[in-house]
């Protein structure tokens, strides 16, 4: 299949074209670098050896957007690009609005105009609210969104249901990831936030390679097994596959379906410094903290509707996400920039 990814260049996005590419898929990338490099569209030939076709184009513009349609036929799109910071998101409200909502109405109406209507779409654990029990399955209710950023992930999947429910020919399947980390084995792409990491992984990779003094743990009163917040951390690569079976999944069915992608465990904070000092032989400082306005006690997928729509589960386990993430962040202290590009 020949597949657009929106974002492509961003974290998610990068690995995922790894995995498109190296499954036998044609993978073309937009993005506006808003979020991202260049450099690490380079980075993913180096992996899959052969060149990508990348467009710096920003998902709102119809114009440019309308003329990579008419340059390549698709068979499905992937739609990463967004903006994804929970906190800028609450401070500039309107910006992470006009954003995801814009880039999603203009993709559907020139995916519409070209005859494309099969879309995988980057939702999140965050639409499921804070919820009385867990694990999370797609078909509890929305107990509401926190913020301005999980709010744009809850109107865009009923923006996208709501059009595979007037057009019986869409197929859309609205992937809600749970907490993505780790990087590709190469050491080549991984995670590279702009500025302090307001992630836990992306912080504790900072702290170990000295850029960050210590981290900050916020919160050990929660009601879990050593009173920090619990997560179901999934490795990127894993993400990344758990996409190229949802494409192939959207080209055999039509409809809506919303998939959780995670482990299905919940693992502390703790326990991830802890793996993370012990796999790699460092020391993560680390101090308690008050708790993180906004944040949960514990939150974990029901990844089965993956396994039995997709045939997907997760391969990868905690101590792979934190040897992969240092990896990367050892090979690229400084990110994708002022890297000896390895
Ligand atoms: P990312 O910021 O690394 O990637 C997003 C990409 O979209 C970036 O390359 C950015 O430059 C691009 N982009 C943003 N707005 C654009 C626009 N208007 N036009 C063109 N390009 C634009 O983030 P990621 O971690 O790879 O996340 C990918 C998607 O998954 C996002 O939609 C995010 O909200 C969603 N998601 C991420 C997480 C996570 O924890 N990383 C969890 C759940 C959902
Ligand atoms: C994980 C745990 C923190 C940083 C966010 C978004 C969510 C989704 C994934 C996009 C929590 C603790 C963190 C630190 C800490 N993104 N922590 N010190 O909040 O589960 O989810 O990313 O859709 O929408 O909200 O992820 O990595 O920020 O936090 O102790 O410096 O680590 O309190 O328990 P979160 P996170």
């Amino acid at each position: 299949m020949k597949i657009l990814l929106t974002g492509g260049a961003g974290f998610i996005g990068s690995h995922t074209c790894v995995e498109l590419c190296q499954a036998g898929h044609e993978a073309v990338i937009v993005d506006n670098y808003v979020n991202s490099s260049p450099e690490a569209v380079r980075r993913v030939e180096k992996i899959v050896r052969h060149p990508v076709v990348c467009y710096e184009a920003d998902v709102r513009d119809a114009a440019a957007m309308n003329r990579i349609f008419d340059e390549h036929s698709f068979d499905a799109v992937i739609h990463f690009a967004g903006l994804k910071a929970v906190g800028e998101s609450v401070a500039q409200p309107l910006r992470y609005y006009r954003n995801n909502l814009d880039s999603t109405l203009t993709l559907m109406e020139v995916m519409q105009a070209h005859g494309v209507k099969r879309i995988v779409f980057s939702s999140s654990a965050t639409v499921y609210g804070n919820q009385p029990v867990v694990p999370y399955r797609e078909d509890m209710p929305s107990l509401g969104c926190t913020n301005p950023y999980g709010w744009t992930k809850f109107m865009i999947e009923k923006i996208l249901e709501g059009q595979a429910a007037a057009d019986p020919e869409w197929s859309v399947v609205l992937l809600r990831y749970f907490n993505p980390i780790g990087a590709h084995a190469s050491g080549l792409i991984g995670e590279d936030p702009s500025g302090i990491p307001n992630n836990l992984m992306p912080y504790i990779a900072k702290v170990a390679v000295g850029e960050l003094d210590h981290l900050n743990v916020f919160g050990n009163d929660y009601p879990t097994k050593d009173g920090t917040g619990v997560r179901d951390y999934i490795h990127v690569v894993d993400l990344a596959r758990g996409h190229v079976l949802a494409c192939g999944y959207a080209a055999e069915h039509t409809g809506s379906e919303i998939i959780n992608l995670g482990t299905g465990v919940g693992y502390s904070v703790l326990d991830l410094v802890h793996t993370f000092d012990r796999v790699n032989n460092v020391h993560i400082p680390y101090v308690i903290a008050p708790r993180r306005a906004g944040d949960i006690a514990e939150n974990y997928a029901d990844p089965s509707k993956a396994l039995a729509l997709l045939g997907w589960k997760a391969e990868k386990n905690l101590e792979d996400m934190c040897r992969d993430t240092y990896h990367f962040q050892t090979l690229n202290p400084k990110g994708y920039h002022g890297s000896a590009g390895v």
